[in-house]
């Protein structure tokens, strides 16, 4: 069995009942990362498994110190045996260090996790930012607007979007620019 398929099943004994809407997201996730084939090659199975994984720290059965990009990783980790790569895109997905400095973590998050290689690390946050919270396709800024309404301007995560939205237009652009070259 692929690491993909692996996690798939992880995530849904994880999600799919607490967090079905989380789940739906993580499925649409998934399915942006088996689009990015082209251009992963062989890390593909990888990518797609770090899709499946990146939000389950929001689990119920997961959750510690309430920063899901941490809680997932130390879980893939410790409990689950993942595969290093996959412990550590889960740990920076989507910029997570910007989230990771506002909760005091940020020391913590780095000194237990290294960063992937940036053309894996892009291709997650990509992949997260351009699907919905029901799963279905968004455009990056509409995505962006999606998550303040949602946490309304004095939340956290709202705050941590903010400082984020460079690093994930970045990386969106990247992949697009990845994908139009192989196109071509
Ligand atoms: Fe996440």
């Amino acid at each position: 069995m692929g690491q993909a398929a692996w996690a798939r099943d992880l995530a849904e004994r994880l999600l799919a009942e607490p967090l079905p809407r989380r789940w739906a997201h993580t499925q649409g996730v998934a399915a942006q990362a088996a689009t990015l084939a082209p251009i992963l090659g062989d890390e593909a199975d990888m990518l797609t498994a770090a899709a499946y994984l990146h939000d389950i720290g929001y689990s119920p059965e997961l959750v510690d110190t309430g920063f899901h990009p941490l809680d997932g990783a130390r879980y893939l980790r410790d409990v689950a045996g993942a595969d290093e790569r996959l412990c550590r895109l889960v740990a920076h997905h989507s910029c997570a260090v910007n989230e990771a400095a506002e909760r005091g973590l940020l020391d913590v998050l780095n000194a237990e996790f290294a960063q992937e290689r940036p053309e894996l690390v892009e291709a997650l946050t990509y992949c997260d930012m351009t699907t919905g919270p029901d799963g279905r396709h968004l455009d990056v800024t509409e995505r962006l607007a999606e998550i303040h309404s949602r946490y309304g301007p004095e939340h956290l995560v709202s705050r941590s979007i903010t400082t984020s939205t460079p690093c994930i237009l970045a990386a969106v652009r990247a992949v697009e620019s990845a994908l139009a070259v192989q196109r071509a």
